[in-house]
């Protein structure tokens, strides 16, 4: 599985980049206009911490316009996926863009039948939003399976599960069973996800029973 980071700080995928465990990053236009920067300025940050896939999430809603702006987007570093929604405009534009060589992430997907029109419109990355799910009372975990399940059954079809919208570690470890291809977490989750109290009190123990020796290793 790969790790996206879902985030608009450039600090936060500064610091966790030498981790080794970060293969892109993702954004939209909420989490950009959080951090008050500009969009240009954090996609091109982004590109130059990481040579995996930093999404960057077009704002028009026409086609002809998503095109334009996933052009200028892809011309900010090679690395520049563009995000694009799960509307009839935006897979007018992922097939176009496609064709055209350029990676799309097609974005707020919440549906079984959004995922498989996303990769017959060529799109490189699917979003399936776990969390939004979840917060009206669906599994979206039962989204990412069966969109696991339809792709598997078209091996033509090439576009990866980017699972989304992760709200949890109980999700990544979900995700990661189902076999969702990409998760974008938040950074926190990641953080998250190495903590154990075992592995605090085992290493505790460790290092007390250590220091009763009054060994020291070079
Ligand atoms: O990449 C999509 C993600 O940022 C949405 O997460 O928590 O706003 O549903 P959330």
């Amino acid at each position: 599985m790969k790790f996206f980071l879902d985030t608009a700080i450039v600090d936060e995928v500064a610091k966790m980049v030498d981790t080794g465990l970060v293969d892109g990053v993702t954004t939209n236009p909420s989490l950009i206009a959080k951090t008050g920067a500009k969009l240009e300025d954090t996609i091109a940050a982004m590109c130059k911490l990481t040579n995996g896939p930093v999404s960057a999430e077009v704002t028009a809603t026409d086609s002809q316009g998503m095109i334009e702006q996933g052009i200028s987007l892809r011309k900010i570093a090679d690395n520049v996926c563009i995000k694009i929604p799960l509307t009839m405009e935006g897979l007018r534009a992922t097939h176009k863009l496609s064709a055209s060589g350029h990676p799309v992430n097609m974005t707020l997907c919440f549906s079984a039948n959004q995922a498989l029109l996303a990769a017959k419109a060529g799109a490189r990355f699917i979003s399936p939003f776990i969390g939004r799910l979840d917060d009206l009372g669906a599994n979206g975990m039962d989204l990412i399976s069966d969109i696991r399940l339809m792709y598997d059954n078209y091996p033509a079809l090439k576009t990866e599960i980017l699972a989304a919208s992760i709200r949890s570690v109980g999700h990544m470890r979900e995700a990661a069973l189902i076999g969702a291809d990409i998760a974008t977490l938040p950074t926190k989750v990641m953080m998250d996800m190495v903590k154990h109290p075992l592995t605090s009190s085992g290493l505790d123990a460790f290092l007390a029973d250590w220091e009763a020796t009054g060994q020291n290793i070079l």
